[in-house]
């Protein structure tokens, strides 16, 4: 029994819309952020162990390197710290969220291991007390705990409820393979605070306060987000995080994939996928 495998999926996050308010004095941003998730995922799979050894595989396991493993083998150790448990967990990580593209993949596997940790010894931790975990790991790791739509406050690890569904939402993630750094993006902010979230607003209307800065550093973002806000049943093209990934939202699945096929020949990384 307690060699058998186990598995949880690590989401990829997108932000439906960033609104930068002001850089605080500790060098973090005070920001309002829509986060969701979508089916396109990593896969985590654990088993007993006396050890905690992690290996990874996958398309982007690679450029994942020492950074992915670190967060996993992080969060595993905090969990452990936690708890005073003793036992260890031989881990797998199937990487197929692009590294460094504002979609939240350190994060989302990061979450993954502690939601797997929680069963594979028999925690029972309720999902609120493993997000006091992840806070400590990285500003988004909290809302991968959840992996539902949520509001996120402060420096993202705040949760709040967003009162709208978007639950199976046909949605295209578009990368153009060009790593961009968070940090770099967030000082390159003009500092303009135009103001926050609100929670009944239609997404069209909101913004991701990034953009232009992102643009600044990598500009073919500017390109994705002109091709994907072409074409038919498109309701939204937008950047997440702090890119290079962009998102387009679509009213139908044959719209998602008539602009996936539209974009096939630049070479980019592309994921037809719905939100969760
Ligand atoms: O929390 P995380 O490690 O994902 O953040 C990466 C970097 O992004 C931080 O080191 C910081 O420079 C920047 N950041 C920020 N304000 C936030 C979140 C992240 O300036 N709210």
């Amino acid at each position: 029994m307690d060699n058998v495998w186990i598995s949880e999926a690590a989401p990829a996050k997108v932000n439906l819309a960033l609104h930068l308010r002001r850089r605080r004095a500790d060098g973090y941003h005070d920001l309002e952020t829509i986060f969701a998730f979508t089916d396109f995922a990593d896969t985590l799979q654990g088993r007993a162990s006396d050890r905690l050894v992690l290996s990874v595989e996958g398309e982007f396991a690679s450029p994942a390197g020492q950074g992915a493993d670190n967060l996993v083998l992080r969060a595993a150790s905090a969990l452990r710290e936690a708890t005073g448990v003793r036992a260890g967990a031989e881990l797998r990580l199937e990487k197929r969220i692009p590294v460094a593209a504002g979609l939240g993949g350190g994060s989302a596997d990061a979450a993954a291991t502690l939601r797997l940790l929680n069963r594979l010894w028999r925690l029972d931790w309720p999902s609120a007390r493993l997000e006091t975990i992840a806070a400590t790991l990285g500003a988004d790791v909290a809302a991968c705990v959840r992996s539902h739509s949520c509001l996120g406050l402060g420096r993202g690890e705040t949760l709040a409820d967003w009162p709208q569904s978007v639950s199976g939402t046909p949605v295209l993630l578009v990368n153009p393979r060009v790593p961009v750094p968070t940090g770099p993006v967030f000082k390159a902010w003009d500092q303009i605070d135009l103001g926050g979230i609100d929670k009944a607003a239609p997404i069209a209307a909101l913004r991701n306060d990034m953009t232009a800065a992102a643009i600044g550093i990598a500009p073919v973002i500017g390109d994705v987000l002109a091709a994907l806000a072409e074409g038919q049943g498109v309701s939204l093209a937008r950047m997440s995080g702090s890119g290079a990934t962009c998102l387009a939202l679509y009213t139908y699945d044959a719209a998602r994939d008539d602009a996936a096929l539209r974009l096939a020949h630049q070479g980019w990384w592309l994921a037809a996928t719905r939100l969760r």
